[in-house]
């Protein structure tokens, strides 16, 4: 089978990658990425030299670029998770989350269709749900809770979910989508919530948390999110969408507190800043459709997940000092391209 991921420079993708790589050695793995200040083909380090992996560089909304891919790659499976991902930027600049999220996503549904692909899976969010109210513990989201957005970044991922069930009934493409939790785990970019307290923690710089710190997320170790992926594309239904997550809400302060408590850093680092517009207070997800059918069950706790995440960054302190210094800005093209080890 051959898989073309997008997006796999990035964390999940990433992580999804290597997963895949390692684990279906007979499958080739494509993994398209534009390499934005997001993407870092570090992150592929261990598996760039296996024989069923290979790396192109590309935009997902570039129409021609990606009819080209197709035609010559004839992928079975697509698993989109190339997307511009973090809610603050899309607050200052939303032009370039409807390019990629909405329109990438419906270049690459219309190859999809044109070159008969046989499972396109959509990485979408939890964050299309919109939010909670704090004071209802017993409410979740679940596949059937409908689409209220908040932010352009969640706009844009709901929009592209809904071309995905479009294609799926007008073209008969066959499409799945999963909407998972926040992830944490392994290179993780250090502009979102954990890695950023652990980069800045161990700097002894001050940790900034939003308005009170009093919203909820509920977060997902990124292996439980790369096997449910796994498990959607071999046995999901078409048509079908499934919630991922694990049950581990936490507000935005015990996560802060737990961190800093595993580093042995002192809670007077928190600093409260100006709350985010539009500001999500609570996630949660319903993952019972997701484990009744295909069998899933998450192998990480928030607490177990927690220290292991903790303890990479500490032993890949290059991976992440390197992103926060800027240098990472040349890396590509003197590391790859000149060197001949990817297409541009
Ligand atoms: P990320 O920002 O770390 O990675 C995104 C990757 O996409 C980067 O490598 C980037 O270079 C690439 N990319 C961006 N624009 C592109 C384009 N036009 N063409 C090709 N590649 C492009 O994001 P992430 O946190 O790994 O999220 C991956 C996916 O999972 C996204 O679709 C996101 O919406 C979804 N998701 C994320 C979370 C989370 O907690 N991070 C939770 C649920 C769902
Ligand atoms: P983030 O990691 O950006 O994920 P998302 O917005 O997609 O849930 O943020 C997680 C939570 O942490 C969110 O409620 C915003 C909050 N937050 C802070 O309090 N301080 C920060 O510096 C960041 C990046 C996020």
């Amino acid at each position: 089978m051959k898989i073309l991921v997008t997006g796999g420079a990035g964390f999940i993708g990433g992580n999804f990658v290597q997963y895949m790589v390692n684990k279906y050695p007979e499958d080739q793995i494509i993994n398209l990425d534009a390499l934005t200040y997001a993407g870092n083909l570090e992150t592929l380090k261990s598996v760039e030299d296996k024989p069923n992996y290979k790396f192109v560089k590309g935009d997902i909304a570039d129409r021609e670029f990606i009819m080209d891919l197709f035609e010559k790659e004839r992928p079975d499976v697509v698993v989109n998770f190339a997307a511009e991902s973090h809610v603050d930027r899309s607050i200052e600049d939303p032009d370039i989350f409807v390019k990629t999220n909405v329109l990438g996503t419906t270049t690459l549904l219309d190859a999809s269709v044109k070159y008969g692909v046989k499972r396109y899976h959509q990485v979408s969010t939890d964050e299309v749900y919109g939010d909670l109210p704090l004071d209802r513990p017993d409410l979740f989201f679940t596949e059937k809770t409908p689409l209220h957005t908040s932010s352009p970044y969640s706009s844009a991922k709901a929009a592209a979910d809904l071309f995905v069930q479009a294609y799926h009934r007008t073209y008969g493409l066959p499409t799945t989508i999963s909407r998972c939790s926040n992830n944490y785990g392994p290179y993780h970019f250090p502009e979102k919530l954990i890695p950023l307290i652990i980069s800045r923690a161990l700097n002894d710089e001050t940790i900034p948390v939003y308005g009170t710190g009093e919203n909820v997320r509920d977060w997902l170790h990124v292996h439980d999110h790369c096997t449910a992926i796994d498990l959607i594309i071999r046995n999901g239904k078409v048509g079908e969408v499934y919630n991922v997550g694990g049950h581990n809400e936490r507000t935005n302060l015990e996560v802060v507190k737990t961190v800093l408590k595993a580093l042995d850093k002192p809670e007077s680092l928190i600093t409260y800043v100006t709350d985010r517009k539009g500001h999500d207070m609570r996630y949660a997800i319903d993952p019972t459709k997701l484990e009744r059918e295909l069998g899933w069950e998450p192998e990480y706790t928030f607490d177990t997940g927690i220290p292991q995440t903790i303890q990479w960054y500490l032993d890949n302190k290059e991976w992440w000092e390197n992103i926060i210094s800027g240098e990472y800005q040349n890396y590509f093209k003197e590391m790859y391209v000149d060197k001949g080890r990817a297409e541009e």
